[in-house]
C-alpha cells in the first residue's frame, strides 16, 4: 500500500505519530488516552474484562477533565457488549475517531458484525486485531477500515497464532492494498515501528509501552511488577479467567507475566523505568 493512503489515515485519525496506544482494560482510561492524543499519537479508552457502561461513562468524563480534544479511540471487546449493547451504543454516542472491537469471530461463516456498519455510517474509523490472514480477508469483506496484526508477542489477550512479522507479512499480502494494516506485538522502541514500518505496516498498536505511564489506571503494586519484569518473563494461560469464571472464548488466552495475572507483552524488557505519556509517544517518533 502506498504512502499516500498510509498518510491519509494518520491524517483522518489526526496522529502525526504513527502509533495506536492499544486498548488496555484496567489501564488505558481517559486521563492516558488524553495524554497519548496530546503528545501526538492516538490514545484509546480501553474497556476489557471489567468494562461497564459505569465504567466507560467515568473514563469518558475523565478524559474530559484531562482536557481531552475529541481525538480519541474506545476499544471493547466483542463478548463484553453482546452481554450489554448498552456499551456500544454509549461509544457511538460518544463520537470517538476510532471503534476497536476486539475478540470477536471473523471466520467466513460468521456474520458481518453490526458495531461496524453502525460506526462507519457514523464516519468512525473501525479497527479490529487479527490473528490470520483468514481473519484478516473476512473483516475486511466486512467493511473494516484497518486491521490490527497481532503477533503472539502482545500482552493481554488474544490467539497466540504467530509471530508478528510473519503474521504482518502475510496480512499485507492477503489484504493486498485494500485497507492499512496496523502491527502489534513488542513494539517497544522506535527502531522496532521502523521495522514493521519497513515491512509494510501504517503504523503501530502499542500497549504494554505505556502500562507504566504516570496517567494510566495501573495501581503501583501492578507497576512494580511491570518495572521488575524482564525479558522472558511472560506466559499465556487461562488460568485467571477460569478462576474468575469469566466468558473468555477458548481461543484467546491472554499473556501475563509469570506468577501473576499483570497483562504484559514480550518486550517488556524494555520497560525498565516511570515515564510520561508524552515521553513514550516521543521515544516513537521516527
Ligand atoms: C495491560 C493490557 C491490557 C489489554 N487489554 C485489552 C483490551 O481490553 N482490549 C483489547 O482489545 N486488547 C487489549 N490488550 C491487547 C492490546 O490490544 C494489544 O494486542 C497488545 O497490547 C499489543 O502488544 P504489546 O502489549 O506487546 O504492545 C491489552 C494489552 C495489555 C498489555
Amino acid at each position: 500500500m502506498n504512502a499516500d493512503v498510509h498518510a491519509a489515515w494518520w491524517r483522518r485519525l489526526g496522529a502525526d505519530v504513527p502509533l495506536i496506544n492499544a486498548p488496555m482494560g484496567g489501564v488505558a482510561g481517559g486521563k492516558l488516552a488524553a495524554a497519548v492524543s496530546q503528545a501526538g499519537a492516538l490514545g484509546t479508552l480501553g474497556m476489557g474484562s471489567s468494562g461497564s457502561f459505569e465504567a466507560l461513562t467515568r473514563e469518558l468524563a475523565r478524559y474530559r477533565e484531562a482536557g481531552g480534544d475529541g481525538r480519541f479511540g474506545i476499544g471493547l471487546v466483542d463478548w463484553g457488549i453482546a452481554q450489554d449493547p448498552s456499551m456500544l451504543d454509549l461509544a457511538l454516542d460518544a463520537r470517538p475517531m476510532l471503534l476497536s472491537v476486539s475478540f470477536g469471530d471473523f471466520s467466513a461463516e460468521a456474520p458481518a458484525p453490526e458495531w461496524i456498519a453502525r460506526a462507519n455510517h457514523l464516519g468512525i474509523a473501525t479497527v479490529t486485531q487479527v490473528a490470520n490472514a483468514a481473519e484478516a480477508e473476512q473483516a475486511v469483506l466486512n467493511g473494516i477500515d484497518a486491521v490490527i496484526a497481532r503477533g503472539l508477542e502482545s500482552g493481554g489477550h488474544g490467539a497466540p497464532e504467530h509471530e508478528r512479522d510473519a503474521l504482518l507479512t502475510s496480512v499485507l499480502e492477503t489484504v493486498a492494498g485494500r485497507v492499512p494494516v496496523l502491527a502489534a506485538g513488542a513494539i517497544s522502541t522506535r527502531d522496532d515501528l521502523a521495522e514493521v514500518v519497513r515491512l509494510g505496516a501504517a503504523g503501530g498498536w502499542v500497549g504494554t509501552a505505556f502500562t507504566a505511564c504516570p496517567e494510566s489506571l495501573t495501581n503501583d503494586q501492578s507497576r512494580a511488577t511491570l518495572l521488575a519484569a524482564g525479558e522472558g518473563d511472560t506466559h499465556v494461560t487461562r488460568e485467571f479467567d477460569i478462576a474468575l469464571g469469566l466468558p473468555w472464548p477458548k481461543r484467546f488466552p491472554e499473556r501475563v507475566i509469570r506468577e501473576s495475572p499483570v497483562n504484559a507483552g514480550m518486550g517488556i524488557g524494555a520497560l525498565t523505568e516511570v515515564r510520561t505519556a508524552k515521553a513514550v509517544v516521543d521515544s516513537f517518533r521516527l
